[in-house]
């Protein structure tokens, strides 16, 4: 058989699609550019023969030609490091094909054709983590978004939804459980192999096609759904972790049952599986019936999982759960509406977790995460909408913009219209686009239809990037008070201009002597500049805007302290009460860190902050969930988010010197506050987790203003502790301290969890993010250690992301840092580049950042550039990077 390449074939197997060497720019792909698939192929059969080294795939497709398309003369089908074996178009073996690039195109008359493809790939080597790829002795896949097209020839694009029917055949001793898309419907034996056949009666993209083959054991549950299906549930995991599963199963039957009450969405088959995997690129994926997870969203006890542990696997099990709806039944057209499932998805799942535990705290943790990632996106070189125009590599878009924003924008929506009305607008946008690819544009229209909202300049926020600023300004006139509101949407690359956006703004007018307000109220800024007056308000109210972070919007506005301070106290939105306590403090560390405070200011303002965490710590009005929100200060990120131009070096030395200051002013109260808290006995109700979370922010104050006194809690608390919680929290406190306490209990930590991969991953993470002053040398040190390996990404996460996020070690004023996580790049980017690539992103902040460590930055950035093998993923976010 002889296939014809275009461009020529290098030597060997001319069937290998080989990478063909990188230009150092990837082709641009643009929205405007769609077209529709010429072809339908509503049914795929796969056959694979499983092996480890090598599998064999026998695709069938069935295609026609699409009507709603062009008519072609050929397909086109994605392929990317595949073998071709054999190509048989109905029944007629084919040889005068073209593989031009990765894809293979076939000539067709019109009318219907039955398409055979026969590849081979080895599993074991494919250290992407895209496609099919061994892990652990097990085989699995990741398809999303383009790693179908390493199993198999395909129309590789989310619009071409396929009926898929996949039999596996392998030794029943190296993989006795086979697990696809759907139901089993057959089984059988032939030999040492056994074999299994799986149909998934819903049409999917080939994204959201899995497969699962390996030694496993499922904690096993049922659901019966609202309309009375009964669904069989299953965890599955390696034999020794079946013990760690019970949190992610209950997790999985509140999701399934909050999803009917609150969207009224059913779950649509006879089974539901998860799998868990230790090498995962991401968090998890929602594959139609067979979520496959990263082990760190699956397995929690309370012997080696935190309480933030276990509320993230809630909400990733909930994430993955609702992407049955939002995702899979209403899958996306293209790639530039992947903000229509995620951003979707990651609302549903934040609203979910808000109506588990508390959801002011929820909220608050939702909005620290949107300003310390997000916001530095939308400021930096990388900014881009939440519908982008256009990417070279997709893999680069799953960004904090297209989640998090994406998910404020709906939210959005939703106050716009209330509750109520919002779930008209979810039901018509289920009903009208259920069995399709859809778009934002079609979800906005039914929103706007179902909900009856006018969302014509609303939709602006999905083409503009960049955090809208909002100006305010108070003034009096008899019993009116006036609020000017400016808006201005910076300019982001490739967008100077932009236009007034719709941002609704729900306030509240206090009385700053009864500490009373006489309702709250929702304004809808959508000019440039405008006026609201309310009348009837006496004197001078306080005023509390933009509660429970109504819009993802910075406010300026110049307030007076003893407001701020009255809002913190007395707000009875919590979310606002919050950002008065950051507002206090923001203030309070730019002054510092700009140098601009005369002596008395300086004293005043800290003897404000103190009193207002003095009160946090004592209102009894408050839990202690609540209460850890209030005590926190704001990131460092945050903080240079601030400024123009920043100096990571005065934002940690300010920040560290004002959690000093407190401590010692605070010293009593933190200390009784740490007796209260230490007393509350071990449970996983909100009271005790509050409790926790109190206790070790109290050690953190402490640590910086009194080492001993720290180091003798914090070593206490470790050895003392009978959950993972406490026992983190101490260990993180001891490994920013230069003490034996440290040293200790780092050995006791590793000892006590060697061998559970997971705990190891947080005893990585802690020594590099840590307050330590040599941080940096402990992560090289790391590097070498005989647990560390570039091979597994949780590991790799867990020394240089922590070590990433780590400003005083990663802004070293020496470039060390830049330099570690440019040397990182380099060697993972061959490995996996998806991983790699997301590495990139630190060094890209370079032009907000002082002159002499922007150069660094910079020089980190061109020497990567200039490899000459650099992947599609890391050379897109390279040259962005460097604009
Ligand atoms: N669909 C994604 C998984 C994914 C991400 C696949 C990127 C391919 C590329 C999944 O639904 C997801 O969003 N997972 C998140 C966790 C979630 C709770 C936000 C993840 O993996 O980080
Ligand atoms: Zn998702």
């Amino acid at each position: 058989m002889d296939i014809a390449r275009t461009p020529a074939a290098p030597d060997g197997n001319p069937y290998l699609a080989d990478a063909a060497p990188q230009p150092q720019q990837p082709a641009e792909i643009r929205r405007a550019d769609y077209r529709p698939f010429p072809w339908l192929v509503p049914a795929t059969r796969l056959e694979f023969a499983l092996g480890i080294e090598t599998t064999r795939v026998i695709a069938t497709l069935e295609v026609e030609p699409n009507p709603s398309a062009d008519p072609a003369r050929s397909i086109r089908l994605n392929g990317d490091g595949l073998t071709l074996v054999d190509l048989a178009v109905d029944g007629q073996q084919r040889t005068d094909d073209t593989i031009e690039g990765n894809d293979l195109v076939i000539a067709l008359s019109p009318g219907r054709h039955e398409i055979r493809i026969v590849t081979d790939i080895m599993p074991a080597r494919n250290s992407q983590l895209m496609g099919l790829y061994a892990s652990n002795g097990m085989l699995c896949t990741q398809c999303e978004a383009e790693g179908f097209r390493r199993i198999t020839f395909f129309p590789d694009r989310p619009d071409v939804l396929s009926t898929y029917t996949v039999v596996m055949r392998g030794p029943r001793g190296q993989f006795p459980i086979l697990l696809s898309n759907g139901n089993e419907i057959a089984t059988g034996e032939d030999g040492d192999n056994h074999w299994a056949e799986w149909h998934d009666p819903w049409p999917k993209p080939s994204y959201l096609f899995a497969l699962v083959a390996g030694n496993l054991v499922a904690r096993t549950d049922r659901f019966t759904t609202m309309s009375g299906r009964e669904v069989t549930l299953n965890v599955w995991v390696r034999e020794g972790d079946l013990a760690r599963t019970e949190h992610a199963m209950e997790s999985l039957k509140r999701s399934m049952k909050w999803d009917e009450e609150a969207f009224g969405r059913e779950y649509d088959l006879d089974l539901f599986n998860i799998v868990a995997v230790s090498d995962f690129n991401m968090g998890a994926m929602e594959n139609k019936g067979l979520n496959v997870f990263n082990t760190k969203y699956v397995l929690a006890d309370v012997e080696t999982a935190t309480d933030g542990d276990f509320d993230a696997v809630e909400g990733v099990i909930a994430h993955e759960y609702f992407h049955n709806w939002s995702g899979n039944r209403i899958t996306c057209r293209d790639w530039f509406q992947l903000s229509l499932k995620e951003g979707f998805t990651v609302l549903r799942d934040q609203l979910f977790s808000q109506d588990m535990g508390s959801a002011p705290v929820k909220r608050i943790e939702d909005v620290r995460i949107l300003r310390g990632v997000q916001f530095p996106e939308d400021s930096g070189p990388l900014a881009h909408s939440i519908r982008p125009d256009s990417y070279r590599e997709i893999s680069n878009f799953y960004t904090s913009t297209i989640y998090n924003k994406g998910a404020e924008v709906i939210r959005m929506m939703r106050t716009m219209a209330g509750e109520e009305r919002f779930r008209r607008g979810t039901d018509t946008y289920f009903t009208r686009h259920d069995g399709e690819a859809a778009t934002c544009e079609e979800f906005v229209a039914a929103i706007e239809d179902g909900a009856d909202l006018d969302l014509r300049q609303f939709r602006l926020w999905y083409s503009q990037a960049g955090t809208p600023r909002v100006t305010v300004t108070q003034s009096h006139e008899g019993t009116a008070a006036c609020l000017t509101l400016r808006q201005s949407v910076p300019a982001t690359p490739g967008q100077p201009d932009k236009q007034p956006m719709p941002i609704p703004l729900r306030l509240a007018l206090f009385d700053r002597d009864t500490g009373a307000h006489a309702g709250e109220q929702l304004v809808v800024l959508d000019r440039a500049e405008q006026d609201f007056r309310f009348e009837g308000v006496e004197k001078p109210p306080v005023l509390s805007i933009n509660r429970g972070f109504s819009a993802p919007v910075t406010i300026q506005r110049t307030i007076p302290r003893e407001d701020l301070v009255f809002l913190a106290a007395t707000d009875d939105d919590p979310f606002a009460r919050f950002e008065a306590m950051q507002e206090l403090v923001t203030g309070y560390l730019v002054t510092e860190i700009t140098g601009n405070a005369g002596d008395d200011e300086r004293e005043g303002a800290l003897a404000d902050i103190a009193g207002a965490v003095d009160k946090v710590l004592a209102d009894p009005a408050l839990d202690d969930l609540m209460r850890g929100e209030l005590m926190m200060l704001p990131s460092q990120s945050y903080l240079a988010e601030q400024m123009e131009v920043a100096d990571p070096g005065r934002i940690h030395a300010a920040r560290e010197l004002l959690k000093a200051d407190l401590g010692g002013l605070l010293a009593s109260q933190l200390r009784n506050a740490y007796d209260r808290v230490a007393g509350v006995p071990f449970s996983l109700d909100s009271a005790a987790k509050g409790a926790r979370k109190v206790k070790t922010l109290v050690l953190t104050y402490l640590a910086a203003s009194d080492a001993e006194l720290a180091a003798e809690l914090a070593a206490r608390q470790y050895h003392g502790a009978d959950n993972m919680t406490d026992r983190q929290g101490a260990l993180m406190v001891l490994t920013g301290l230069d003490t034996a306490e440290r040293t200790a209990a780092l050995i006791d930590f590793y000892n006590r969890y060697r061998g559970n991969a997971l705990v190891i991953d947080k005893w990585f993470a802690l020594q590099a993010g840590s307050l330590h002053p040599q941080a940096i040398e402990h992560v090289k040190a790391l590097a070498e250690h005989s647990d560390f390996t570039l091979d597994n990404p949780n590991r790799v996460r867990a020394l240089y992301m922590a070590f990433a996020g780590n400003p005083q070690a990663f802004h070293a004023a020496s470039g060390e840092g830049y330099r570690m996580i440019a040397d990182l790049i380099l060697a993972l980017d061959p490995r996996n580049a998806q991983t790699a690539a997301r590495f990139v992103p630190p060094l890209g902040r370079w032009r907000r950042i002082e002159p002499g460590r922007a150069g660094l930055m910079r020089g980190e950035l061109e020497r990567l550039a200039a490899s000459p093998v650099l992947s599609r993923d890391t050379a897109e976010q390279v040259m962005r990077s460097l604009g």
